[in-house]
């Protein structure tokens, strides 16, 4: 049982009036450790006990059975309750050790399949850094609700299609002059950029673009294979990103999935009566449907009979629903779509589709690079994998001065720059805007992903020197220096539901900054490797944090080098 259970525990025997769970949701956590390390407020209680909250205080007091805690106290309206250090230092430490890094995990999904729609970069363009975010935490959701229990679905919605693709085809046919297979992503970057300003002023481009999608989608043969080829070129180079960022999908079922399937759906809309006609295009009335909702008009057909992007998304939905029967249905994308999921969840629940509750926009703000927003126009551009690159080349850097004989350095830096990259952009509030300064994130010190990381290398680097295996069966460890890491380590399974709960990423990767300030605090105060009757359990102490460290870091997708 852990402390909090035995807290509530003790309570109930002395007051069998109240469950176990309502005693539980009352318990507090006081804001400094002399008033205890779980409070009880009675004020609640006065109503149905017919007593001052005092009073009440002083008579659970003399009730309750305190051989399990080091003490407890009634200090005003408040019971307060002292946890038996040694007793659970020593349980957290056997807990960890023996459960490794399934420690912290829970079983409250009970399986329950979720689908985390994440990454879905466009065809035909650079990956944006927006889509780095979208990468980034969308696998940190999956692996954080895995955790919780639930069985995460990573989904890659590529945007794979609509106009742009005809106007793709246009400019290869207007401009191409060697077989499309020839051409580079950056060129074909370069074909889009051109036909889409003149698309801006010359109308006759405008409706060749919308021609070949039209033909695209009505399945003609030529478009097909040239914007197969396109796909190819796009997707192969995407996958460098993914590979070195370790991120994998379960799905990459783009828009063009769901070319074949758009028919049932807008039937459906229109069986149901929500399909308006507007100049020759089919759209969902939502400002005279849900007047409250202020809402924009949503375009499902186009007047050619082209579907639009709202209408791959109803379709992407339902076929969740039905394929993955999910019981969350997470959207990791740009707060600029806010509407976008609005109108779609409006739209499916206007079609009677209840589960339409369970889809949650995971919106975030924006990243500059080096402090600058990244423009194509103004000319400043990054690519991810330059971006990579240059977190890579500041961690070897840094490893080569402070450790010039670590055998294998490029691979470390690959994971020390990757894990920059990465827990730069966790550790914040994914609402916030934030910053990529490769120099500053790869540092060593301060907040960052590699401080965590550099944490558990020397950690395992005290385990080397000592040379012996931790006995689990021998923890006897009572030093008041251990407590903060000891209730960080305990608080683990707490932050992995509370993350959750919150839907915050950015929990966990505090909860490794905060346990690997604690740690590094003891270790530069204590000896560990004094032969004493305590030195088996303060290397229990050291195998927990690293077990622990590694595992939050590896739920936001960031490896941990065992030496650098
Ligand atoms: N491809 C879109 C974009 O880059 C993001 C897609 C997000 N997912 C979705 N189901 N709409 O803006």
């Amino acid at each position: 049982m852990d402390n909090k259970a035995l807290v509530a525990q003790a309570i109930a025997v002395a007051v069998p009036e109240l469950d176990l769970a309502t005693i539980t949701a009352k318990l507090e956590t006081p804001k400094s450790a002399d008033l205890g390390d779980a409070a009880f407020p009675t004020f609640t209680l006065a109503k149905v006990l017919r007593k001052a909250p005092q009073q009440i205080a002083t008579d659970i007091l003399a009730k309750i059975d305190q051989s399990a805690f080091e003490k407890v106290v009634a200090v005003g309206p408040y019971l307060n309750f002292f946890f038996d250090k040694n007793a659970t230092t020593n349980t957290v430490l056997r807990d960890v050790l023996a459960q490794g890094a399934a420690y912290g995990q829970n079983n409250d999904g009970a399986g329950a399949n979720i689908t985390i729609d994440m990454s879905s970069p466009n065809i035909a363009k650079p990956m944006s850094f927006g889509h780095l975010r979208s990468t980034v935490i969308g696998n940190a959701f999956a692996n954080l609700v895995k955790k919780n229990g639930y069985n995460p679905i990573k989904i890659n919605h590529l945007g794979d299609w609509g106009t742009q693709f005809g106007l793709m085809i246009a400019a290869y046919k207007k401009w191409g002059n060697k077989p499309i297979e020839e051409y580079s992503v950056d060129e074909l970057v370069k074909l889009y950029v051109e036909i889409n300003k003149a698309a801006k002023t010359d109308e006759a481009v405008a409706d060749a673009g919308r021609n070949w999608f039209k033909k695209l989608e009505d399945g003609d043969a030529e478009a097909v294979s040239l914007w197969q080829t396109i796909r190819d070129a796009s997707l192969s180079e995407f996958q460098e990103v993914y590979e070195r960022l370790h991120i994998t999908f379960d799905s990459m079922n783009g828009e063009a999935f769901f070319n074949d399937k758009m028919i049932p759906v807008v039937a459906e809309i229109k069986d149901k009566n929500l399909l308006t006609d507007s100049q020759g295009a089919e759209i969902v009335d939502l400002p005279t449907l849900l007047p409250d909702e202020n809402l924009p008009i949503s375009m499902i057909l186009k007047s050619n009979g082209s579907t639009a992007y709202i209408t791959r998304d109803l379709a992407a939905a339902e076929f969740r629903q039905r394929e993955y029967d999910f019981v969350k249905s997470l959207y990791v994308v740009g707060a600029e779509q806010t509407e976008h999921f609005r109108q779609l969840k409006a739209i499916l629940k206007l079609m009677g589709h209840d589960w339409s509750d369970d889809i949650e926009h995971i919106s975030y703000g924006l990243i500059t690079i080096n402090g600058e927003k990244m423009s194509t126009r103004k000319g400043n551009v990054v690519t991810l994998v330059e971006v990579l690159n240059m977190a890579h080349e500041a961690a070897l850097k840094q490893i080569s001065e402070k450790n010039p004989d670590l055998p294998n350095k490029d691979l470390v830096a690959e994971q020390v720059g990757a894990g920059a990259v990465v827990f730069n952009d966790l550790m914040n509030e994914r609402k916030n805007f934030i910053d990529f300064t490769p120099a500053d994130a790869v540092k060593f010190e301060g907040d960052t992903g590699p401080y965590v990381q550099y944490t558990i290398a020397r950690a395992n680097s005290i385990l080397r020197k000592a040379g012996v295996e931790v006995n689990v069966n021998d923890l006897q460890l009572d030093d008041a220096a251990t407590w903060d890491t000891i209730t960080l380590l305990k608080n683990f399974p707490t932050v992995v539901r509370d993350a959750w709960s919150k839907r915050d990423t950015s929990m966990t990767a505090k909860f490794a900054l905060r346990l690997a300030r604690a740690f590094n605090k003891y270790y530069a105060n204590s000896k560990i490797l004094v032969d004493d009757e305590q030195r088996n359990s303060r290397l229990a102490l050291v195998s927990a944090v690293i077990i622990v460290l590694t595992e939050a870091l590896n739920m936001l997708g960031v490896e941990a080098p065992s030496e650098m």
